[in-house]
């Protein structure tokens, strides 16, 4: 008898032929459009697992973005936040794990039953790259709380091409900033397209502002004091009166920061799966796009920010 991912696995082959497919951004690869969102097969693999068995708990959280929009940082955060009263700061486990260890993704592989592989915390926290529609019906139904962040399109294109260069295989070849860009603006990328991410986590936020905090990665950067207290707020577990004075915010604030966590020695030298957890922290900075993206592709994605999010009470 197979175990449940060997059964997902035994079926991908032919649900892979199935689906439609498009060339990936590095040479050899491909991705499948599956409910509406781009899959490379060992994540869609994962994605349908979870699906299919992942159970949700009333006191579970989910941190949810689309891929270069902050995953990191958020999953820090979050941990940070909710687990302050389990160790002292120089006990931090960000000091020795990285965020996505301590908060792993459903489609890379995250154990359904105890995310954290090291010590148990509750509530559990995991990560999804996962759109809104797709995620399993007991992540909806439950009483499970969502954390979300997007960012400004063109940074997040500038942080993906980047992202995929430093990620790709020496004898593979990435494609060309022109022939990217215009993948990315039709949503050919893993786990996008982007506007119909963040348009599913927008509306359902906006219907259930209890259940899901949706977040910007520009107003972090601008006012991580003030945003955190709203994510613990929002989390349940406000910040005390004393732990304000005390500057407890302001030291979550500083052990997740950029500067922090890329000069450690786990994120400078670790790695997991194969992928070295330093391509996690490359700048950090909003506005980088500038130094990428020409001013005829910054017209292109402007109209189309403008067309995808027309009406929707969004803006970047
Ligand atoms: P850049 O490539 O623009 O530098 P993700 O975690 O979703 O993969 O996103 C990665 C992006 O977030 C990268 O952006 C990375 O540098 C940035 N990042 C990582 N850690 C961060 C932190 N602690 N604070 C702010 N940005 C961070």
């Amino acid at each position: 008898i197979g175990s449940p991912i060997q059964d997902v696995d035994d079926e991908l082959q032919h649900l892979l032929q199935t689906l439609p497919e498009e060339q990936g951004w590095v040479s050899g690869s491909s991705l499948y459009l599956y409910q509406g969102s781009w899959y490379a097969p060992h994540i869609l693999k994962h994605a349908i697992y979870c699906q299919r068995h992942f159970q949700a708990s009333d006191s579970d959280v989910i941190v949810a973005t689309s891929p270069k929009c902050g995953t990191t940082w958020l999953k820090a955060l979050t941990f940070s936040t909710l687990y302050r009263n389990q160790f002292t700061r120089d006990e931090s486990p960000l000091l020795t794990f990285n965020p996505h260890r301590l908060a792993p993704s459903f489609e890379y592989g995250a154990d359904l039953n105890n995310p954290c592989p090291d010590r148990v915390y509750k509530p559990r926290l995991f990560g999804t790259h996962i759109p809104y529609a797709s995620l399993p019906a007991s992540i909806k139904d439950s009483d499970c709380k969502i954390v979300y962040m997007c960012r400004n399109p063109m940074d997040m294109f500038t942080s993906f091409w980047h992202f995929r260069d430093m990620l790709r295989d020496e004898s593979k070849e990435l494609l060309s900033l022109d022939e990217a860009f215009d993948k990315f603006c039709h949503g050919i990328y893993t786990h996008g397209p982007c506007f119909e991410h963040v348009l599913g986590y927008w509306k359902a936020s906006r219907e259930n502002p209890n259940k899901i905090l949706f977040l910007k990665y520009e107003d972090l950067k601008e006012d991580i004091s003030c945003q955190l207290k709203h994510l613990a707020m929002f989390l349940g577990v406000p910040f005390t009166e004393d732990e304000e004075k005390g500057g407890v915010v302001e030291e979550i604030a500083n052990i997740c920061s950029f500067e922090k966590l890329k000069e450690l020695e786990v994120n400078k030298n670790g790695s997991h799966n194969g992928i070295p957890y330093k391509v996690f922290f490359r700048k950090g900075k909003v506005g980088d796009w500038s130094n990428c993206v020409t001013p005829s592709m910054v017209e292109r994605l402007e109209k189309l920010i403008q067309e995808k999010l027309d009406n929707s009470g969004l803006t970047f």
